[in-house]
């Protein structure tokens, strides 16, 4: 427990109970520990409690200003909700009669075309903010829509309500049923430049733009080649969709008939890297996860949205048998619900009837879910060296949850040790369990304002 950084001041030290996963142990729980946070907002020790004196002595803190959690209450990693609309927040929780293609056309397509009126983009935006980081969410990787200037607005507010975010206006130049809801070719680059020129030159420290192809069916071959290269050009992320429904499979072999598969499209567009998120891939080949391991690109599963669009059905335990990196993603509006909380519950049920089906499938277990959920999704993102879990050195992204708030949806028994309290937490908590979130250690709920 050297002190090596030494111009760092600790900012706050909690004492208690600790829940993490590292790349071992789905699940850690660290009891009587004490944890500091750096004024960098770094994590800056892990110990245990006994330590404490010596602790305090050699970082220069008060004892008296150890924030000590209570019998129920445990600190988590924040969670990375790798996949999200913030543009599709308006209609959430409803408008799930339609499969994929039509649904876009029918609902999606003709209210990202309202995002041209920043008033509504303001509105709609601080709330899908708030709501995420309410529930949890401390990273998020969202789609806004083709507009620059609002979706340089979400930038905005993801920093201002102090979110991690990737950032993604999106790129289409074909196949919109909505004439005003698409670019041209040439209009997409250009704006696709402006929109990371304009974004990095805000220098936020924890918002930065992904390169965002809507998905094959709405993106021109030159489209697709033209967002590789500026991807390439700068190391920035990408995100896009692959295979979330037969229908959509057909349709891109058709639409490039020249590749071998839905993959070989982004893969001959450069667009698969060691810093790629694809959502959904429900109907993935092996031959195809086979080349996301080999390029490193990630898989964002969004169980809500599979299962509320009648999209199909993912085997992550096939995906993670691959050695291909997974996180879990909201997809929110095609999933109804903006919390990470329901992505776990949902990916367990969907695992759950995988079993069903054939009981030799091996069932996920809650403490997989719960890695999916922190330390899994900051690896999909390729943020795992800042984020995911309680590791010296990485940003303090967390949660302190108290399973037993008055009027709250959990009760206890006697004898329920910290691995029942978090499995209920998983099961049956919800945001009012979740009584402050902290991003790169910065207090950020509750609000302010509140
Ligand atoms: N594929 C292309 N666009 C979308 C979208 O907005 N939502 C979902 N679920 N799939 C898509
Ligand atoms: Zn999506």
């Amino acid at each position: 427990m050297n002190r090596n950084h030494t111009t760092a001041r600790i900012a706050h030290v909690f004492s208690g109970t600790f829940v993490h996963s590292t790349p071992r142990a789905a699940v850690e729980i660290l009891q009587n520990c004490v944890l500091g946070v750096d004024d960098k907002g770094k994590i800056a020790f892990i110990e245990k409690h006994q330590d404490v004196v010596s602790l305090s002595e050699i970082w220069g803190f008060e004892t008296s200003d150890i924030k000590q959690l209570g019998q129920y209450e445990f600190l988590m990693p924040g969670m990375v909700d790798t996949h999200i609309h913030a543009s599709q927040y308006s209609y959430a929780g409803t408008a799930l009669d339609l499969p994929l293609l039509e649904w876009l056309n029918t609902y999606t397509f003709p209210v990202e075309a309202k995002y041209k009126d920043l008033d509504f983009a303001n509105d709609v935006y601080t709330k899908v903010v708030r709501r995420t980081l309410k529930n949890g969410t401390t990273t998020a990787c969202y789609f806004a829509t083709i507009h620059t200037d609002a979706s340089l607005l979400l930038g905005e507010l993801a920093d201002r309500f102090g979110q991690r975010a990737l950032v993604g206006k999106v790129c289409m130049d074909c196949n919109s049923a909505v004439p005003q809801y698409k670019e041209s070719p040439s209009e997409c680059k250009e704006e696709t430049d402006r929109f990371i020129k304009e974004l990095l030159k805000k220098e936020y420290p924890n918002v930065k733009p992904v390169v965002t192809p809507r998905f094959a069916p709405s993106c021109s071959s030159s489209l697709l080649s033209e967002l590789g290269e500026i991807a390439n050009n700068n190391k920035l992320h990408v995100q896009s969709h692959i295979s979330e429904t037969k229908e959509e499979v057909e349709l891109v072999k058709t639409l490039f008939p020249g590749c071998k598969s839905y993959t070989d499209v982004y893969l001959k567009h450069n667009l698969l890297t060691d810093r790629t998120v694809m959502a959904h891939g429900c109907h993935l080949t092996d031959e195809e996860l086979e080349i996301f391991r080999e390029t490193g690109s990630a898989v964002s599963h969004c169980p809500n949205s599979n299962i509320s669009i009648c999209s199909g059905i993912l085997n992550v335990r096939n995906v993670l048998n691959h050695k291909v990196k997974l996180g879990l993603g909201t997809d929110v509006a095609g999933g109804y619900s903006p919390s990470m909380l329901d992505a776990m519950r949902r990916t367990l049920d969907t695992s759950k009837a995988l079993t069903i089906q054939d009981p030799q499938h091996k069932t996920l277990s809650f403490e997989e879910v719960f890695r999916l959920a922190t330390l899994g999704g900051s690896e999909a993102l390729s943020l795992d060296d800042q984020t995911g879990n309680f590791v010296v050195g990485k940003d303090f992204d967390a949660l302190r949850v108290n399973v037993c708030v008055p009027d709250g949806p959990i009760d206890l028994f006697p004898g329920e040790g910290p691995k029942v309290i978090l499995e209920k937490f998983l099961n049956l908590g919800d945001d009012r369990n979740i009584t402050e979130v902290y991003m790169a250690g910065r207090r950020v709920v509750p609000f302010p304002d509140t």
